[in-house]
């Protein structure tokens, strides 16, 4: 009883203090306090501020700054007994615990100094051999990024000898360790099988993170502990900030992000005059559909227009014309546009890091790194990333129904993607978050206090400007985040996009479905789908169904148009199989403008489900179609067409212009049904079984030149 008692004192009175080194507060150095702060833990950070003299650890040894600057901050604890010091680095370590938990732990190791190990035997590996063996699940070898013990022994122990301040920590302390004399005099133990310390470097297989209600934790499958520091050392702190992402409660699957509602600011409340400035970059280094569209997203972002200055880079011609459209009907609204043309010959980095210095000009408050790719759906996009409130911070955008999005999960040892265990969660949104990730590209929100860092972030050695942007980030210990708590947007696919078309959107239906759909599809297209919607009838068994748009109909018939070889109208045709049409019209086949397999998928994906809601219990997917074609009436061509039956199960007549505005007369005749449809609307379809039932007539053309485009259907 008496033993118990005493332990639960050791426990409950022993005080814990933890002590760091950080010399510039990095990302890296916030979220370490913030690990702290959420379990309450008391810590010391020595040496803010000061120059930085341990050398580059990525490349090689040294560390031994650490030592020096320690000696000084311990020395008023030299005689402490009851004081338990923990050191640990800063830029990598995260705490998933309090100090609870860390002196129990650390009682039950049962030594007075406890020091981390790792499984590679560094900087020094002769001397691997001179270690304590340890069973197949431990860890033999000392690590310098954390140990604990009591403060006058540790005191002892970093003042044990002098150290260069580019010397090797580690190897000092391991020099201690393996000297038997000094390892029994200060009594220090490696927590081998990472009670307390959880070294990732060659570790990254044994751990998970796990999860218990709305906590999260590491577990240490091999060994089976759940560790309280995690350490990022040596070169995986790219995972190592993966993890961090769930650890100390920041993600968990019950809680969902914690970590989102850390640090926000809130725009509501402020002023709209006193809204911060904002500067939106636009890079348009490839041909890319949709532009237009993607300006016009930019410019319906609900922020003040006059606190935001626009500076466009466009390297292709292209899109020049639509970019100068844009600036004439935008210019004023804004603060301030600035357009590098093609003609400029600037460069991509050079334009990106252009940006950057331009906004330090202006004194803007954040930087809006967009391209042209990166359609911010969501009008509020800009807000909700200035309220989050981080450093640097991309808006989670992908290609719809893809996994190809704007930002990396993990990154290669070489630099190169690589895929987490995670990214196609967050791509797919099943787990919503906030998250640090190795790279970001295509859309992203800087805050101003990074930028005179940036001005070169663009150029990194034989780098492409995105690869760099990121890499210089990492470099200089910045963390990037990708929000996904919102749908913001999504990416276009320019891979394929052919631009030696007139309209080559029109073209982007495989490609960029969802675009295609918003541009070309009639607004009111779903509205048949709703419960209890009812399609128009204007003769029997002919329905009416609005189809495509203004713009599609004005583009088609463009094309045509512009391709321009329509037939003569005559029975002999030899684009046809047997080269005989028994009711020849002025026409042009699909298959003429390389536009039939682009017909046929609309076919399937928008004509089938009508034809199923009005023609019930016939199926057949995907929907044949040999006769695709658009045909021209015309008072002095071919005005008229006689009365005929289609060889089709069903045909679709879309009219693709306006009756009174653009031709008079003209119209369908369903003689069986003494029916006619005269008022044919401009974007809608006709619907009606081929053979039998709906012998027909095309209505003359008295005036004026009327488009239809027609599909025979099942033949
Ligand atoms: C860590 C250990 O510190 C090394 O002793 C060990 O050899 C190494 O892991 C390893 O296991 O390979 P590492 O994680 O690579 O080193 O280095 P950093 O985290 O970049 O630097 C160590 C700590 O020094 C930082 O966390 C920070 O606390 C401090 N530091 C470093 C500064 O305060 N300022 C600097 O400019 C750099």
């Amino acid at each position: 009883i008496l033993c118990a008692l005493l332990d639960l004192y050791m426990v409950v009175c022993q005080e814990l203090l933890i002590v760091t080194i950080a010399t510039k507060e990095t990302d890296g150095f916030r979220r370490f306090i913030k690990s702290c702060n959420k379990y309450k833990l008391k810590v010391s950070v020595v040496g803010m501020g000061m120059k930085w003299e341990g050398g580059d650890m990525d490349m090689g040894v040294g560390g031994g700054h650490k030592i020096n600057l320690l000696k000084d901050e311990l020395k008023q604890y030299s005689d402490r007994k009851d004081l338990i010091i923990m050191f640990t680095d800063s830029y990598d370590v995260v705490f998933t615990n309090g100090s609870e938990d860390i002196l129990s732990k650390y009682k039950k190791l049962g030594s007075r100094v406890v020091f981390a190990a790792e499984g590679f035997c560094w900087p020094d590996h002769t001397l691997a051999k001179q270690y304590p063996a340890v069973s197949g699940v431990e860890k033999r070898f000392l690590n310098s990024g954390g140990f604990m013990g009591v403060a006058k022994d540790v005191y002892e122990i970093v003042t044990f000898k002098p150290i260069g301040n580019k010397e090797d920590d580690q190897l000092y302390y391991t020099k201690i360790f393996l000297n038997k004399e000094l390892r029994t005099r200060w009594d220090i133990k490696l927590d081998t099988k990472s009670t307390i310390f959880q070294n990732l470097n060659g570790a990254l297989g044994e751990i998970m993170v796990k999860f218990k209600g709305p906590h999260s934790f590491l577990y240490n499958v091999k060994t089976r502990q759940t560790p309280t520091v995690v350490h990022g050392n040596g070169p995986v702190k790219e995972e190592f900030s993966r993890l961090a992402n769930y650890l100390g409660d920041g993600w968990t699957k019950t809680g969902g992000c914690l970590s989102c509602k850390d640090d926000v600011l809130s725009l509501s409340s402020v002023k709209i005059s006193d809204y911060p400035k904002v500067m939106i970059a636009v890079f348009i280094h490839h041909n890319i559909p949709f532009v237009r569209e993607f300006f016009d997203k930019v410019y319906k972002q609900d922020y003040p227009s006059k606190h935001i200055d626009l500076y466009i880079h466009n390297k292709m011609e292209y899109h020049h014309e639509e970019v100068k459209s844009f600036i004439k009907d935008a210019e004023n609204s804004y603060n301030s546009l600035h357009y590098i043309a093609p003609e400029n010959n600037v460069d991509e980095a050079t334009s990106r890091n252009w940006a950057v210095e331009s906004c330090i000009q202006k004194s803007c408050r954040y930087l809006l790194s967009i391209d042209a790719t990166a359609h911010l759906d969501n009008p509020k996009a800009l807000r909700l990333l200035i309220e989050q409130n981080r450093s640097v911070l991309a808006p989670m955008v992908a290609r719809p129904g893809k996994f190809w999005s704007n930002f990396w999960g993990a990154i290669s040892n070489d630099g190169y993607y690589a895929r987490s265990e995670d990214y196609l969660d967050i791509v797919d949104s099943t787990r919503r978050g906030l998250w640090v990730v190795p790279y970001l590209s295509e859309v992203y929100l800087i805050h101003h206090h990074l930028l005179p860092d940036l001005k070169t972030a663009y150029i990194n050695g034989k780098l492409d400007p995105d690869m760099a942007f990121s890499k210089t980030l990492r470099d200089q210990g910045r963390l990037m985040y990708v929000t996904n708590m919102k749908y913001f947007g999504h990416l276009i696919n320019y891979d394929n996009f052919d631009t030696s078309k007139k309209y080559s959107e029109l073209w982007q239906i495989f490609d960029n479905p969802v675009d295609w759909e918003d541009r070309y599809i009639h607004e009111n297209y779903t509205d048949v789908f709703q419960d209890d919607a009812v399609a128009e009838q204007p003769c029997p068994d002919v329905f009416w169904f609005p189809i495509v748009s203004e713009e599609f109909c004005k583009e088609f018939i463009d094309v045509n148009e512009n391709y321009g070889k329509w037939s003569s109208g005559q029975n002999d045709d030899p684009r046809l199989n047997g080269g005989y049409e028994n009711v020849p019209t002025i026409d042009i086949h699909m298959n003429q403008i390389g536009y039939e397999k682009e017909w046929l998928h609309f076919l399937h994906k928008y004509i089938t489900p009508l034809q199923k809601k009005v023609f019930e219990g016939y199926q057949n997917e995907p929907p044949q179609a040999v006769m695709n074609f658009i045909v021209r009436y015309k008072p002095d061509e071919q005005p008229l067409l006689r009365p005929h039956h289609d060889s089709s199960t069903f045909t679709i007549n879309i009219a693709l212009n306006t009756r009174e505005a653009d031709y008079e007369g003209g119209g369908v005749h369903f003689i069986r049904y003494k029916c006619k449809v005269l008022d044919t609307k401009k974007g809608w379809l006709l619907m009606h079984p081929g053979r039998l039932t709906h012998f027909h007539e095309g209505l003359r053309t008295t005036k004026g030149t009327r488009y239809i485009m027609i599909s025979f259907i099942d033949p």
